[in-house]
């Protein structure tokens, strides 16, 4: 006899934009229940559980986390509020998939990983990139050499934000909201490197409005530009002596990708497509798989990738930590 996979009953706490576009995906995928969402606001909860078909609904996340009914809690909460939110999951006995950035620093994130292994809780940062078809094809380009030994990555990512009061103390400066998708981009497909430099743009508060980053390889050198005063190209580029990679807006979950490879009989060019939000649904899916097979952590996501990618955004924002630029 075959037996079912058990299904995963879902907690959500955060019901903003990104919670809207995550359930869209999750609701529609096999072994997901969508147990219980918590929201500040009553009315917002009952609204938010409605429309979704929540089973139930509770007036603060508190409540959700003590309910027994909930196997795993995505956290879409705003990013000061995801290690506290994280800590109360995991000691109620919840797995987590927790929103990039999984947590404002290093020591943090930490605390929250040596949380989730004393208690043998599944725990991951939703960084939707990896989950994306295309990026994760990307990734076996680069590794199987079609490019050749890659020389240059270039990274753009930037929206048009307002400055808003505090920014710095709520992590929302650009390398929390943008920075990181870049960083974990590039440490998807060369892991961490050896050396980092980078230029940082503050405001008078502290926040960080932009930054150009240059990660170094061996061999390779990976650029990246990240601001909130404007919209860029949001693409990502990979070359090698063979070909390149251009991963098309939004780079971070993307629909289009296009790779050239040069020379000789081995000479093509080639359009690849995926659908909307499928790095989104993909980290729902690798959720609910790694729950079923009893892992602790994704392969694909692990806590050590967020440590080292954290670091590097903790790098990134030491380097000019000395108040507004002339
Ligand atoms: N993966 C992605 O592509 C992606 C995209 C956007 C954002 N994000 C990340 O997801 C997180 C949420 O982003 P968002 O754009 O969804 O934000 P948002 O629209 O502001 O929603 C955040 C939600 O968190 C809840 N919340 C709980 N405690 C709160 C508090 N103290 N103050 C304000 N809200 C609180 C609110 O829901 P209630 O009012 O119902 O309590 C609010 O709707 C951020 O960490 C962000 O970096 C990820």
């Amino acid at each position: 006899m075959v037996t079912q996979p058990r299904e995963i009953r879902w907690g959500f706490v955060g019901t903003g934009g990104i919670a809207e576009e995550f359930v869209a995906g999750l609701a529609s995928l096999d072994g997901a229940i969508l147990q219980a969402v918590a929201s500040r606001d009553p009315r917002n909860a009952a609204q938010f559980a409605k429309k979704h078909r929540f089973l139930s609904h509770y007036d603060s996340a508190a409540d959700l986390f003590a309910c027994p009914s909930i196997d795993v809690v995505y956290i879409s909460s705003p990013t000061v509020s995801h290690r506290e939110h994280a800590h109360l999951a995991l000691r109620n006995g919840k797995a987590v998939l927790c929103e990039k950035p999984f947590a404002p620093s290093c020591d943090e994130l930490r605390k929250i990983r040596d949380d989730a292994r004393s208690r043998d809780l599944f725990c991951m940062e939703a960084m939707r990139l990896r989950f994306n078809p295309l990026v994760v094809e990307c990734r076996r380009i680069v590794q199987e050499g079609i490019l050749g030994p890659v020389q240059a990555i270039s990274v753009e990512m930037g929206y048009m934000k307002p400055p808003e009061p505090h920014a710095r103390e709520r992590a929302k400066g650009a390398m929390h909201r943008f920075g990181c998708y870049a960083l974990s981009f590039v440490h998807f497909l060369l892991g961490s490197p050896a050396r980092l430099a980078a230029d940082v743009t503050f405001d008078e508060e502290g926040a960080d409005l932009s930054a150009a980053i240059q990660l170094f390889y061996p061999n390779c050198i990976a650029r990246l530009l990240v601001t909130m005063r404007g919209r860029t190209s949001n693409e990502a580029t990979i070359v090698g002596p063979l070909g390149s990679v251009l991963l098309k807006a939004p780079f971070l979950d993307p629909q289009h990708m296009r790779v050239d490879v040069v020379g000789g009989a081995q000479e093509s060019s080639r359009c690849l497509k995926a659908a909307p939000r499928a790095g989104l649904r993909g980290e729902a899916v690798e959720t609910i798989r790694c729950l079923q097979a009893g892992l602790l952590e994704s392969p694909s996501m692990s806590l050590a990738d967020s440590l080292a990618i954290q670091n590097l955004l903790d790098a990134v924002l030491a380097t000019k930590d000395n108040g507004p630029t002339a």
